[in-house]
């Protein structure tokens, strides 16, 4: 391979979560998810206990992708794409979560979605589970704090492996599972918060979500042998902001609070640094007998992760969480969306060595993009050429990450068509390749107009990146 190419099996895509699209939140016997309750983003928003009809909430209709994907698919695929990554919404198959059969109709909504995209030449890949919890697990069980879950996920699991098997190559276990420090309720459904507990509880909760995909590990290599489990992490760059030595270990310490989970997940055991961490915050887990061997015998196959930005770290300074990734101060050798994420493109081809050295195992980027408010221009298009140089440098990068070494099986571009911020719960932060005429209101008619990023996307892909080196 020469320095400036892609591998010729990589696969080109995008990536989106249900409950950020789907809509239809209550249509063919779906039961609400913890998203359906969130209001203003299940982040940063408010959470309500139960669902109140005079509230709007996002994700109730999203972007109707339930109704439209054979509209959307049809633009995927004349983009090119190879890959389209989603979640399948476990309370479309289980509305409760702990039900002990699944939802047939739930279940008929992948196939046709997954038999879409493979007549149009695209590879689904599936996020178990992507901040969607059945909300019954949440309000009756405490989410993952309680080790019953990982019964309710592994059948989960074993339902939609068998079912889809010969259709999904790849899968994921838990997107952004690290983000069990920052924003425990959207992904382990459990509401945390902060007190002199907390890291027992979040410590705990991430240990059954180890148990949970050392499971699905399990039941992937017995039901789809030809299949891969991966695990997913939200791992944007992270740098000390000076050379002062407490910058530099501070900022090493806080990253590996991260690779814990990855630590666990590829390699198979707790990190030795752990052993620091949960004896100095007395934490003591429930560790049921044969669960660390389950981990240590099922370890994911690929490293799935997103990168959006990257912060710098201060010795001694508070991190706060947004989607992107931890959020420390800003870099001054770097420019900013409006949403105020610093662009960083180098970053990804930093954390992709970064993460090969580690692992050694095949990294998948599934999370990439720019989220930003686009105008409509007078000549009724949207010209976002800010889009394309960022999502541009990140695959120049990218490539420089494989010439370097890294084995990287695949991008997929985060919200190719616009939908519902996972942070904001906004529509008008859209990253979209395809316009979506919605407003953060839910006004508008809904439908889909192309970008110039979907041109320039296309040809992107149809030159197998090579166009990203062609002088303008
Ligand atoms: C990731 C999440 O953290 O960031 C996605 O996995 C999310 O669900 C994405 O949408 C972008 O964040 P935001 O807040 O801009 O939607």
């Amino acid at each position: 391979m020469s320095t400036k190419q892609f591998p010729k099996d990589f696969l080109w895509g995008g990536a989106i979560a249900a409950n950020q699209a789907e809509g239809a939140w209550n249509v063919g016997g779906k039961g609400p998810s913890i998203a359906d309750v969130c209001r203003g983003g299940i982040i940063s928003g408010v959470a309500d206990k139960e669902i109140d009809p005079n509230l709007f909430y996002p994700s109730h209709d999203a972007i109707d992708f339930y109704h439209r994907y054979k509209e959307d698919v049809e633009m995927f695929a004349e983009m090119g794409f190879s890959l389209f990554r989603t979640s399948i919404a476990w309370s479309r198959i289980f509305p409760k979560g702990d039900e002990l059969e699944p939802n047939e109709e739930g279940l008929q909504f992948y196939d046709n979605l997954f038999d879409e995209l493979l007549k149009n030449n695209i590879k689904p890949m599936v996020t178990i589970s992507h901040y969607e919890t059945p909300l019954h697990l949440a309000t009756e069980y405490g989410g993952w704090e309680n080790e019953k879950l990982i019964e309710f996920f592994s059948r989960f699991c074993e339902v939609i492996f068998t079912r889809y098997k010969d259709k999904v190559k790849y899968w994921m276990t838990f997107n952004e599972i690290n983000n069990m420090h920052k924003i425990p309720f959207a992904t382990g459904a459990a509401r945390i918060e902060e007190g002199p507990d907390k890291l027992q509880r979040v410590y705990q909760a991430s240990h059954n979500l180890f148990v949970a995909n050392a499971h699905a590990v399990r039941l992937g290599k017995e039901i789809m042998p030809e299949n891969q489990v991966g695990c997913m992490l939200s791992l944007s760059a992270f740098y000390p902001n000076t050379c002062h030595p407490d910058d530099v270990f501070e900022a090493y310490e806080f990253r590996r609070k991260s690779l814990f989970f990855s630590d666990v997940m590829l390699r198979g055991e707790y990190p030795a640094f752990s052993k620091r961490i949960f004896e100095e915050a007395n934490i003591t887990l429930d560790i049921r007998s044969g669960e660390l061997d389950l981990i240590r015998e099922h370890t994911c196959a690929f490293l799935a992760f997103s990168y959006y930005l990257s912060t710098t770290y201060k010795a001694g300074m508070p991190v706060y969480a947004t989607t992107g990734g931890a959020r420390g101060i800003d870099n001054p050798y770097l420019e900013k969306s409006s949403y105020g994420w610093a662009i960083d493109a180098k970053g990804l081809r930093y954390v992709c060595n970064e993460l090969y050295d580690r692992y050694q195992k095949p990294l998948f980027i599934v999370e990439n993009g720019f989220g930003d408010v686009d105008e409509i221009s007078p000549d009724g298009k949207i010209h976002d050429q800010y889009r394309i140089d960022y999502v541009k440098k990140h695959l120049i990068e990218l490539q420089e990450a494989i010439t370097d070494g890294c084995e990287v099986l695949g991008y997929a571009y985060w919200g190719p068509i616009d939908i519902v911020s996972a942070g904001s719960g906004e529509m008008r932060k859209r990253y979209g390749f395809i316009y979506v005429d919605r407003d953060n209101e839910g006004n508008g008619t809904s439908n889909r107009m192309k970008k110039d990023s979907f041109y320039w996307y296309k040809n992107v892909i149809s030159t197998n990146g090579a166009a990203l080196f062609e002088e303008e």
